[in-house]
């Protein structure tokens, strides 16, 4: 058969409720132009993230149950280790309530003034913790990752030769080289199998440690078996378990790759620095067997981690975006090409050329996503990283929007909905104007500031 289907049935629904243009135009107003403002009754259809928004099985409902809550030695524990270390390795795994936990955990211990973290692109919770503690979070993916329309199997891939320059001339101030698993700020675009090697081996040359932000590490073990060579006929069990082989350690939120809506782990092989990890998680998460974490939620990680490999699940999730993309282009839409794991990113900043880029084109599409269709999206551009430390504005090096499709929430018709709320925004993309901030907070704006047309 040719049509991939959601490969589940629908036991238990939450219900839509659907909103007029009209009724949205007062929201939004209310909201002050924000999405983020917006109560989520209010959104038919949300691409805000798939971080958290999975919708659990049955299995993962039953596994809460099993929960057991102890504080000391819950087999809830034994259970979410032994399934974590079933895919990946490590020594030690540290239980943290979400994935920033995990990373502020390892910043605070190998970070500091002066030091030197360079990764393919590190996410912006990543780059806080690291900038956080004084250190420097560098990004060093290859060329094509910072092209929209280059087309390469493998977007997230570390560039080699400037891995290699850096650690020449910055070794000393290098703590740990890291990789993120798929690279979310690039796009949601992969990295190979030979790549994830090969940067280990030039951190293991140079004597340091090699971490993986393995958010998305289904998703990318996927694209490794259908797009690299000599991979197809594996496992993506066998698949991820040499992504993690030569790694040192990782950080992972759960809330992605392990269909949990909260939940995250650090993992490390070196024993004195997880006694350390373990000491500072009891001063900021709790003690070493839940972490930050409920005992259900480390059951509902475990059943989780033995469905996210599953390959008919990959196959439809990957196809999901790769299909919203497709027709996107098919109406004109340029969309960062090929389409990533967990998200479609459209190039606000092209599509929209009559708006300048301080007029936030992105705020603009991600506006009119809903109050033409009540589809909420993500501006990832002027508005998130125009403001700079000392107070200056400048365009960002893109202004995109991303629709990131929760995991098993939408179905195929809630796919057409959102291209055919695209197309429709087509047809009057002339008509829409840019938009100007009437108050932002000091840092993180896009999160809270407030929004007015132009012209308006
Ligand atoms: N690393 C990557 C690559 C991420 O995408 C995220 C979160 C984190 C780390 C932090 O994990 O949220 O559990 O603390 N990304 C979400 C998103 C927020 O919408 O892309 P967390």
């Amino acid at each position: 058969m040719k049509t991939i289907i959601e490969p589940f049935r629908i036991k238990s629904v939450e219900p839509i409720r659907m909103t007029t243009a009209g009724e949205r135009a007062v929201l939004l107003g209310r909201a002050n132009h924000n999405l983020f403002a917006l109560a989520s009754e209010d959104v038919i259809i949300d691409l805000l993230t798939d971080s958290g928004t999975s919708a659990m099985s049955a299995q993962q409902w039953a596994a809460i149950m099993r929960g057991d809550e102890s504080y000391a030695g819950s087999p809830s524990f034994a259970r979410f280790e032994a399934a974590v270390r079933h895919l990946m390795p490590f020594r030690h795994i540290i239980p943290t309530h979400q994935g920033r936990a995990a990373e502020a955990i390892l910043f605070h211990l190998i970070g500091a003034p002066g030091r030197k973290i360079p990764s393919n692109t590190h996410f912006d919770t990543t780059r806080g913790n690291i900038e956080a503690t004084g250190a420097e979070a560098h990004d060093l993916v290859i060329p094509e990752g910072r092209d929209p329309q280059a087309l390469h199997p493998f977007k997230g891939n570390m560039d080699l030769a400037r891995l290699e320059a850096f650690l020449a001339e910055h070794g000393d101030a290098v703590p740990c080289v890291m990789i993120t698993v798929t690279n979310n700020a690039g796009g949601g675009q992969p990295v190979s199998l030979e790549n994830i090697r090969a940067t280990a081996a030039i951190a293991h040359a140079h004597g340091k440690k090699f971490i993986i932000d393995g958010c998305r590490f289904a998703e990318n073990a996927w694209f490794i078996k259908t797009r690299e060579p000599g991979q197809r006929a594996r496992s993506v069990t066998d698949i991820v378990r040499d992504m993690f082989a030569d790694a040192d350690g990782m950080t992972m939120s759960a809330k992605k790759d392990a269909f949990a809506n909260i939940g995250g782990w650090l993992a490390l092989n070196d024993d004195a620095l997880a006694e350390r990890a373990r000491t500072r998680l009891i001063q900021t998460e709790g003690f070493p067997t839940y972490g930050g974490l409920a005992g259900r939620d480390l059951d509902a990680i475990a059943q989780g981690l033995s469905e996210i490999v599953d390959e008919d699940y990959l196959a439809y999730r990957i196809r999901t975006n790769a299909y919203i993309g497709e027709r996107l282009q098919a109406l004109g839409i340029p969309v960062v090409q090929p389409s990533g794991g967990h998200a479609v990113f459209v190039d606000a900043r092209a599509w929209l050329a009559h708006i300048p880029p301080l007029a936030y084109p992105g705020q603009a599409l991600a506006c009119a996503l809903y109050l033409h269709g009540g589809v909420r999206a993500c501006e990832i551009g002027t508005v998130m990283f125009g403001r700079a430390p000392d107070g200056s504005e400048t365009p960002a090096a893109m202004d995109l929007v991303r629709l990131a499709m929760p995991r098993r929430v939408y179905t195929q018709s809630h796919a057409d909905y959102v291209v055919e709320t695209f197309a429709e925004i087509a047809a009057r993309k002339h008509t829409l104007r840019g938009y100007r901030i009437t108050w932002e907070p000091a840092a993180m704006r896009h999160f809270t500031a407030h929004f007015a047309p132009l012209g308006a």
